[in-house]
């Protein structure tokens, strides 16, 4: 499996924070908002990469990752023109596919819960041996903002609406998706929707329509986070805060992941401290490096 992290869109609705920043480099709380997503692939195992940009935004992206290098991954990038919906990333990702399945993440989603990355795991498993869509559902108070999943009494899953007038449940398909490979057919298939864009839900659908799609519902012990108002950016920001302080560990960070995954040593680690020294970031780095925290 290989992962595609969506980090392009017009990010008008951010307006005027996003006048001049990418809101994918935009902070929650002590790190840029993309690295919680990369971090989750990471956690994940997952080593290829391919982020979809603006064409204005491919140096920013290439400054902070590179070709991953730093993090012993293969870290890719695609253009994307013009922001025509989450399922034209897929169609963007056809080459980086090739014939493998693909975990496609949200660059604006922060997820966060007690045994989550098992619960990916899991997914990944499941589409590797058996194939289609899994994709994870997630109850909100304001169902309007979302691609909504609506489930029949014996808990299957009778249709998806994108961003409902008149929601038929208060299930929202949350940023991660797993997808054998067919997704990209799909994604080639279908139409743009009534607002112009090509969308994720209606690969979902298709998924739906084959018998193939699977929704797992991640209950109240996980924290999900669209910072796709302002409100939800401070939400995030603060959510984590209270954590790391909390524990002193980290969330999202990148270097220490790579590390962990035996995918860069000590030495690289302690590059990375470097580069970041005289912050709390760098300092934390250091210490990971020299045992101190586990
Ligand atoms: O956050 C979950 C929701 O994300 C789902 O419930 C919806 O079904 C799904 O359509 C999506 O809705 P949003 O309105 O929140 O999507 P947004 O336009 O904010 O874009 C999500 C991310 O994808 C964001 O990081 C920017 C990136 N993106 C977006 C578009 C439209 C791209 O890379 N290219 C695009 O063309």
């Amino acid at each position: 499996m290989k992962a595609l992290i969506l980090a392009g869109g017009s990010g008008t609705r951010l307006y005027p924070v996003t006048v001049v920043i990418n809101k994918h480099f935009l902070p929650i709380y002590n790190k840029p908002m993309i690295y919680y997503p990369l971090s989750l692939v990471m956690l994940l195992g997952i080593r290829e990469v391919l982020f979809v940009v603006n064409p204005e935004d491919l140096e920013g992206f290439r400054k902070l990752f590179g070709s991953g290098e730093n993090l012993g991954m293969s870290i890719s990038y695609t253009v994307q023109h013009s922001p025509r919906g989450l399922a034209d990333g897929l169609r963007l990702a056809e080459e980086f596919a090739g014939s493998d399945s693909l975990c496609m993440m949200l660059g604006d989603n922060i997820f966060f819960g007690h045994e989550l990355v098992n619960i990916m795991k899991e997914a990944r498993r499941d589409i590797e041996q058996n194939g289609g869509a899994y994709v994870f559902g997630y109850y909100v108070n304001d169902p309007k903002r979302f691609g909504i999943v609506e489930f029949d009494e014996e808990g299957r899953v009778v249709s998806l609406e994108e961003k409902p007038e008149e929601p038929k449940s208060n299930y929202a398909v949350t940023g991660m998706y797993f997808y054998d490979n067919h997704a990209i057919e799909i994604a080639k298939s279908i139409e743009p929707s009534w607002r112009g864009e090509l969308e994720i839900t209606s690969v979902n659908e298709e998924y739906l329509r084959q018998g193939s799609l699977k929704v797992k519902l991640l209950g109240r012990g996980f924290a999900w986070f669209d910072t796709g108002t302002h409100r939800s950016f401070l939400e995030a920001s603060s959510f984590i805060e209270t954590i790391e302080n909390k524990t002193g560990l980290m969330i999202g960070c990148i270097e220490e992941i790579a590390y962990r995954n035996g995918w860069i040593d000590r030495a690289s680690l302690l590059k990375a401290a470097e580069r970041l020294d005289k912050t709390d970031y760098g300092t934390y780095l250091k210490k990971v490096a020299e045992g101190e925290i586990f």
